[in-house]
């Protein structure tokens, strides 16, 4: 390489590296637009992840359980109608006005199950044993009778029984205010 080749080539490749080390700085000060820092982005990824896990996010949330379609299409739609017309006095896992949820579909079969939903005073005016001792243990307050098809009462059992469905609630939006 000739000496005037060189005199024109070393200058270019310090100006090179300097530019590089400068990006490089500004990118590790943030002072570069982008990610301003680490932390906030994996923040905000854990939440985005704990947001599509959680029940609220039927798609995502029944995607990640792997169910067949069959399946999540029920649980989504128990979903719905226990939030629509249980909620107000049931939880999965505490006691609101009527008792926790979960687990019902091994305390009682469904066919007491949709017979109870469907009319629980009938129920309990039968003599039924379980139905008589829950109601005396719940101050004798009566269930409202609901107009829902057996299938729609399998569904709400089948999502209260799902593993998503003990999963806390998404933002305070769709948290119930007791009292
Ligand atoms: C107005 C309040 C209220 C609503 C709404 C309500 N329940 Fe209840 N539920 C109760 C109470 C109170 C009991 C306890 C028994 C009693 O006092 O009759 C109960 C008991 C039950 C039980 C028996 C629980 C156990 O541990 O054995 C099941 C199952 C049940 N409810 C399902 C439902 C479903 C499903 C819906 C919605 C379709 C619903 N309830 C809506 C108040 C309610």
């Amino acid at each position: 390489m000739s000496r005037n080749a060189l005199t024109l080539v070393f200058p270019a490749a310090v100006a090179l590296l300097v530019c590089s080390l400068v990006v490089l700085f500004l990118t590790a000060t943030g002072l570069e637009p982008g990610p301003a820092s680490d932390e906030p982005l994996a923040a905000a990824t854990a939440d985005s992840v704990r947001r599509a896990t959680t029940p609220g996010n039927d798609s995502l949330y029944l995607a990640s359980l792997n169910l067949s379609a069959a399946d999540a299409e029920a649980i989504a739609a128990g979903d719905a109608l226990f939030k629509s017309n249980c909620a107000q006095c049931h939880a999965v896992n505490d006691v609101v006005v009527g008792p926790a949820l979960a687990g019902i579909d091994k305390r009682r079969p469904m066919p007491w199950l949709i017979k109870w939903v469907k009319n629980s005073s009938k129920v309990v005016a039968s003599g039924d044993e379980y139905a008589v001792k829950l109601f005396n243990q719940y101050q004798k307050q009566q269930m409202p009778s609901f107009s829902l098809t057996d299938q729609e009462i399998e569904r709400i059992v089948k999502y209260v029984s799902s593993p998503g469905s003990c999963l806390p609630p998404r933002g305070t939006d769709d948290a119930v205010a007791v009292n």
